[in-house]
């Protein structure tokens, strides 16, 4: 099904940019240290992968055979295309899929990656959902946005009840991990640089050409906290408009976390899974 004109504009956004989320290299492989024993047999997972910033740096860190899916397929056609320029593409291979949906059998993977777009489902349905896919002992590596200050800014804070209720400070994320059955193997938050070097100052040079592009639309470009230019970050190399205030509050709160997965999930597990699929409610902890 073609997307919606909302999604497709936002895609053109977000098209052209070296990544689609926070992250850098370094920190990809500092969360891949954590992974014991990825080698020519294991089966990696990228989901959600973008164009495969993460995808290419697990790629090239390890002898592993990995699959990456995004829901978008110019992604995958770009990550592909890249597999292939690299000469790597019999050990990469990108499709199109939905990670609602994953229809590989269970068992599939010693390794799941997910930066930057497990909310998309939620954290909580995506563990348990895509637990199935791991062997035993299998491990999940994800990015996810929380709080890391008790009292956030008011702007922010409102910003993400609006935009990303699911927010929650990062020791309640942890218990929510856990609680689906997961232990964790390691962790740490992202770099400022994550937030900057690739993602937010390659958006804004997309969000200004979209708003030349749509001067035309004023509801496509302007947003409820448009104003003047100012600073943004303090040290950063120029000015960022007032828009990104929001964005700058955000620089502290994404994690990295590395989980295993110790136990296969038995019968009564699995039908939990399908309730939250189907009423998209929490469950209890597994
Ligand atoms: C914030 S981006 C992160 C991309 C990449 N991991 C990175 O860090 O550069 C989120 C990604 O999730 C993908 N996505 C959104 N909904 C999806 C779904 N239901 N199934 C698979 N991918 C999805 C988007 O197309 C996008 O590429």
């Amino acid at each position: 099904m073609p997307p919606d004109r909302a999604t497709s504009l936002l895609y053109e956004l977000f098209s052209g940019l070296p990544r689609q989320g926070p992250g850098t290299a370094a920190s990809t492989r500092r969360a891949l240290g954590f992974v014991p024993d990825v080698g020519p047999r294991s089966r990696v997972l990228d989901v959600g992968c973008g164009t495969g910033a993460q995808t290419l740096v697990l790629a090239d860190s390890s002898p592993a055979h990995i699959v990456a899916v995004d829901i978008h397929p110019p992604f995958i056609d770009a990550l592909n295309r890249k597999a292939h320029e690299l000469g790597i593409a019999d050990r990469l291979e990108a499709r199109v899929a939905d990670m609602r949906r994953l229809d590989f059998a269970d068992g599939s993977f010693d390794l799941i990656w997910c930066e930057g777009a497990i909310y998309n489902m939620g954290v909580e349905a995506g563990l348990r959902d895509w637990r199935r896919l791991l062997r035993r002992g299998g491990h999940v590596a994800l990015t996810e946005v929380c709080w890391r200050k008790p009292e956030p800014p008011a702007a922010c804070a409102a910003f993400w009840s609006r935009e990303y209720p699911a927010i929650r400070d990062a020791s309640a994320l942890l218990e929510a991990i856990e609680a689906c059955g997961y232990e964790t193997v390691g962790r740490f938050s992202l770099p400022a640089s994550a937030w900057w070097d690739d993602y937010y100052r390659p958006l804004q040079d997309n969000v200004t050409r979209f708003r030349e592009r749509h001067h035309d639309s004023p509801r496509l470009t302007t947003t409820h906290h448009d104003s003047p230019r100012r600073t943004g970050r303090t040290g950063a190399s120029g000015p960022l408009p007032a828009g990104n205030r929001h964005l700058a509050c955000l620089l502290g709160i994404l994690w990295l976390r590395v989980l295993r997965d110790p136990r296969p999930l038995n019968e009564s597990q699995r039908a939990r899974v399908e309730s939250v699929h189907q009423s998209g409610a929490t469950v209890s902890p597994v």
